[in-house]
């Protein structure tokens, strides 16, 4: 009899779940707040190794002034760069660990003892992001790349100027110009397309190297078999999103830094009540 209640249960519940929590991706997760008081974030990274969180935020009263502060998750350790003067933007790089920060005074690398260090590139960066090589936009959002040979104009890119952006390791980029969001492959020739026209607070990419949009009006990632984005999730006026190792998303909304934490638990709504 016991049995067979659990069947019956196991039954009904795939087909009528209820679940508490917000859907991300398919998934039902649990927002837990990991911290409050982050005023004015722009931008999220985390590292899995140290489980650090590096986070962009404005420091500036009348003026943007940026400055990178860092949170670890196990220690709760935090403190931020004041060597840095205004920083525009950070990426990660995940095989050497590094964690890369653009200023006003050009680039800088941290590595693991968390001291910058200065790297041979002297222009304001507007904005960067690492996949297997560095890109960044100078003042005029203007896209080149820049490795031990030296800075190079990104060619699929001389006729477009962009805010913001994220690469894939396919070349896939989308990037952000005003209200819109384009997607361009790099390494193609073939010209940037429009995805969609929507205030996007934040870009992102995970370590399954998927690329997201998070929107005014929810978050949404890249299809590249559909050319096209799909809507993965209602959360909105999200200010910078990052994932953890276990795909578990991070994200900062008001002063907050949330994780989604999964599974939840889902109860039968239509059976037993
Ligand atoms: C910081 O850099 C931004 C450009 O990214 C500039 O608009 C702003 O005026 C700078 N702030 C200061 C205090 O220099």
């Amino acid at each position: 009899m016991k049995l067979l209640f659990l069947l019956l249960a196991c039954i009904i519940s795939t087909s009528a779940n209820k679940c508490n929590g917000v859907l991300f991706d398919q998934r039902y997760y649990e927002p837990q707040i990991l911290k409050d008081g982050l005023n004015r974030v722009r931008q999220l990274v985390f590292n899995r190794k140290d489980n650090d969180i590096y986070f962009l935020y404005n420091q500036g009263v009348l003026n943007y002034y940026g400055s990178v502060g860092y949170y670890n998750l196990n220690t709760k350790l935090a403190g931020f760069f004041k060597e840095i003067r205004n920083a525009t933007s950070i990426s990660i790089d995940e095989k050497r660990n590094r964690i890369y920060i653009g200023s006003i005074d050009g680039l800088y690398a941290v590595g693991e003892r968390r001291i910058p260090e200065k790297f041979p590139l002297y222009e304001p960066i507007q904005h960067l992001f690492f996949n297997n090589i560095l890109y960044f936009t100078n003042m005029r959002n203007k896209m080149f790349t820049f490795d031990t040979d030296g800075v190079r104009i990104v060619e699929d890119m001389k006729d477009y100027t962009a805010d913001s952006f994220v690469v894939d390791g396919d070349g896939n980029m989308l990037f952000t110009n005003g209200k819109k969001l384009f997607k361009i492959k790099l390494g193609t020739r073939s010209p940037a397309f429009e995805l969609v026209t929507r205030t996007v607070t934040a870009l992102s990419k995970d370590i399954e190297d998927r690329l997201f949009a998070a929107s005014l009006d929810g978050i949404f990632v890249y299809n590249k078999y559909k050319f096209a984005l799909d809507k993965i999730s209602n959360l909105h006026e999200i200010k910078a999103l990052t994932f953890n190792n276990m795909l578990e998303p991070i994200y900062v909304v008001f002063d907050l830094l949330v994780k989604l934490k999964n599974p939840v638990n889902c109860v039968e709504d239509t059976f037993f009540v």
